[in-house]
């Protein structure tokens, strides 16, 4: 990231694993980065950064965050299946407060970090695009599906620009069989965010957060649209996954193990059809 084109960069989930990776990035994006979270940060803030400790669920609190920014990037609220409550404070009601906020303070576009979760229910292997009907695999992933329900509501409604990142797996680098089709690298997401930023006319663009990999089950228009192309590839691993993971059980649908879970009780296995043991013989990966 060079340009400098931004006075005020609101980061929402500063303190998080994704968070942490985009923070410096986004300095050369913008005169100052307003960090923000629930909880502290890991390290101190830097020239160009202050910090903000902030309840996504507090309403007032996030207008306040949000005064004189211009440009929103949030990845702030729960990352998982959860229960129940905690989704509806951080995720239902969380997402409305940035929407809603960032209206009244003027800011004209939001990136929002969805998930694959939107779409979980597929099944794995077959290559999907972000214009199919969504098939959330959980609560956690219902919640990613009303955030981008309002991204497209209030670009409809208020010309608000939207870039959905519905992010596979980003971590340093694939550990699974499903992130083989699934991996989005550190890299790849500091350009997908720098893209979905710095392009104009995003209106509401869907984009999967995927890196370049040949077993991915996503077709992604809209990331040519915002000038998104990946450079990183899973396929570098293949051979070492494939060694590592002669044991690992093979799920039917893209969302691997979220559908298994009971939406009242994350933590339980409550459904485990004899096809989501087996792995698919035919699979090269
Ligand atoms: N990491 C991935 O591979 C991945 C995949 C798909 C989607 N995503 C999405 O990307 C975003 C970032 O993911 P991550 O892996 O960094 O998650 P994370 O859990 O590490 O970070 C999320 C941050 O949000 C903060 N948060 C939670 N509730 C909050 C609240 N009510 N108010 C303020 N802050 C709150 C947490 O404290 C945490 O620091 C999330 O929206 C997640 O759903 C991530």
């Amino acid at each position: 990231m060079t340009e400098k084109r931004f006075n005020r960069i609101v980061l929402t989930g500063a303190a998080g694993r994704l968070g942490r990776v985009l923070r410096e990035p986004l300095r050369t994006l913008a005169t100052t980065v307003v960090l923000t979270d629930i909880k502290e940060l890991e390290t101190p803030t830097v020239a160009g950064e202050e910090f903000v400790i902030c309840d996504l669920a507090d309403h007032a609190g996030v207008g306040r965050l949000l005064e004189g920014a211009d440009l929103v990037i949030h990845f702030g609220g729960i990352s998982q299946e959860d229960e129940f409550a905690p989704i509806l404070q951080s995720n239902i009601i969380g997402q409305f407060n940035i929407y809603d906020n960032a209206l009244t303070c003027g800011i004209k576009r939001i990136v929002l970090a969805s998930s694959n979760h939107v779409t979980g229910y597929y099944p794995a292997d077959e290559v999907i695009d972000a214009k199919q009907p969504m098939r959330p695999d959980g609560l956690y992933g219902l919640s990613k599906c009303y955030g981008e329900m309002l991204a497209s509501f209030f670009n409809d409604r208020h010309g608000l620009e939207s870039v959905c990142l519905r992010i596979g797996a980003c971590m340093p680098g694939p550990n699974t069989l499903r992130s083989l089709a699934i991996w989005l690298s550190h890299a790849d997401l500091i350009e997908l965010v720098r893209c979905s930023a710095m392009t104009p006319g995003v209106g509401f663009s869907v984009v999967y957060g995927v890196s370049n990999n040949k077993k991915s089950w996503w077709s992604n228009d809209d990331a040519e649209r915002i000038g998104y192309y990946p450079r990183d590839s899973a396929d570098d691993y293949t051979e070492e996954i494939l060694r590592r993971s002669q044991n690992e059980i093979w799920r039917p649908w893209q969302g691997g193990n979220v559908p298994t879970r009971d939406y009242r009780k994350p933590e339980t296995l409550v459904f485990t059809p004899p096809e989501a043991i087996t792995p698919n013989p035919d699979r090269q990966s």
